[in-house]
């Protein structure tokens, strides 16, 4: 009889281990099964009167020590599967833990600048437009009154894929696809990727420019320049100085170049600026009336004005930024410093 107590005790604390893997309804089973009302140790209990009288003692306190320890342990069973929420727990992992934090990512800081810029003119009523970056000369070239001997289209700059299909050099063409579709009055931004066969410390093959277009009638140099300069007060600070110096487009006249006092310097003259104390942003003008005939827009009565600005250059000026090449090698140490 003593055996057979044992042989109980042994089974019920290693059936128990199995059960709490299971689950509550496992561990209940076992319970029914060992001390419940018609469970093996209690019969034995129930039989002890039928046994010789000198085993009575000794089988009754085992059987009643057995009862009480594995009544315990199911009590304990049931407790910590209570605490990790009712789960299953198997061994070697703990549901009581903590999660694991995965580190949030972060945008680009091309990205992040982008969008800045996008958010600046569409305050001041301008809509975002898009264009293919796998274009037509037509767009980028021809209907931007560049003629078919002009250096921009020198086999050099422009990855073409055959004669009349090429990879967008600039945003420009999104202008020209805009007013196809379109009537005055129109202001819209383009930001996007553009390609250019061109590869060294300060040149990448892609790389990010921003168009901007505004036709209306009466629109003036003097609303290029107000807006043009309210754009760079609110993308660097308000305080930055601004020069429009002539210069040439063949989609634009006339044309010029935005300069921006250096941000480096404050502009007393650096490495940067070349000792100039400025540095070249944007390049802007009217938009030439050949441009405007390309799209059957009435050159009597609708004027406008152009510009395009390239996102890299700004976002290095604005965060102070020296290598090009860090935009583009995804190291994760540079680029989680634009949270
Ligand atoms: N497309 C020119 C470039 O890639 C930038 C530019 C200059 C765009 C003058 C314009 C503009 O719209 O009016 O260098």
């Amino acid at each position: 009889m003593l055996d057979r107590l044992e042989t109980i005790r042994t089974e019920a604390l290693e059936a128990l281990e199995a059960a709490q893997k299971k689950g509550r309804e496992a561990i209940e089973e076992l319970r029914v099964k060992v001390t419940g009302r018609k469970g093996e140790l209690t019969s034995i209990l129930k039989s002890i009167g039928t046994l010789p009288s000198d085993q009575r003692p000794l089988v009754g306190q085992l059987a009643n020590k057995y009862k009480k320890e594995i009544e315990s342990a199911i009590k304990k069973a049931l407790e910590s599967l209570e605490e990790s929420g009712g789960s299953v727990c198997i061994s070697g992992f703990d549901p009581t833990l903590p999660g694991r934090r995965l580190p949030s990512g972060t945008l680009h800081p091309v990205t992040k600048v982008m969008d800045e810029i996008c958010a600046i003119f569409n305050r001041m009523g301008f809509s975002v437009a898009q264009g293919p970056e796998i274009e037509l000369d037509f767009y980028n070239f021809e209907a931007l009154n560049i003629p078919p001997d002009h250096p921009a289209r020198d086999m050099q700059d422009t990855f073409y894929i055959d004669e009349k299909v090429l990879l967008r050099t600039h945003t420009s063409p999104i202008q020209i696809r805009t007013m196809e579709k379109i009537q005055p009055p129109l202001r819209i931004i383009a930001p996007g990727k553009v390609y250019r066969c061109d590869s060294d410390v300060t040149h990448t093959p892609m790389f990010h420019q921003v168009e901007g277009l505004m036709v209306d009638t009466n629109v003036s140099f003097a609303d290029l320049k107000g807006i043009l300069t309210h754009f760079i007060h609110e993308i660097f600070s308000s305080g930055t100085g601004v020069r429009f110096r002539p210069s040439f487009f063949p989609f634009t006249e006339p044309s010029a170049e935005v300069d921006i006092q250096c941000v480096i310097c404050g502009g007393n003259g650096c490495r940067v600026c070349s000792q100039t104390g400025w540095l070249e942003v944007l390049g802007a003008g009217l938009v030439h009336p050949a441009v405007f005939r390309h799209v059957g827009y009435d050159t009597e009565k609708y004027s406008g004005f152009a510009f395009g600005l390239g996102i890299e250059r700004i976002t290095m000026l604005k965060y102070g930024i020296d290598d090009l090449r860090l935009f583009f090698d995804n190291d994760i140490r540079f680029l989680t410093q634009f949270k």
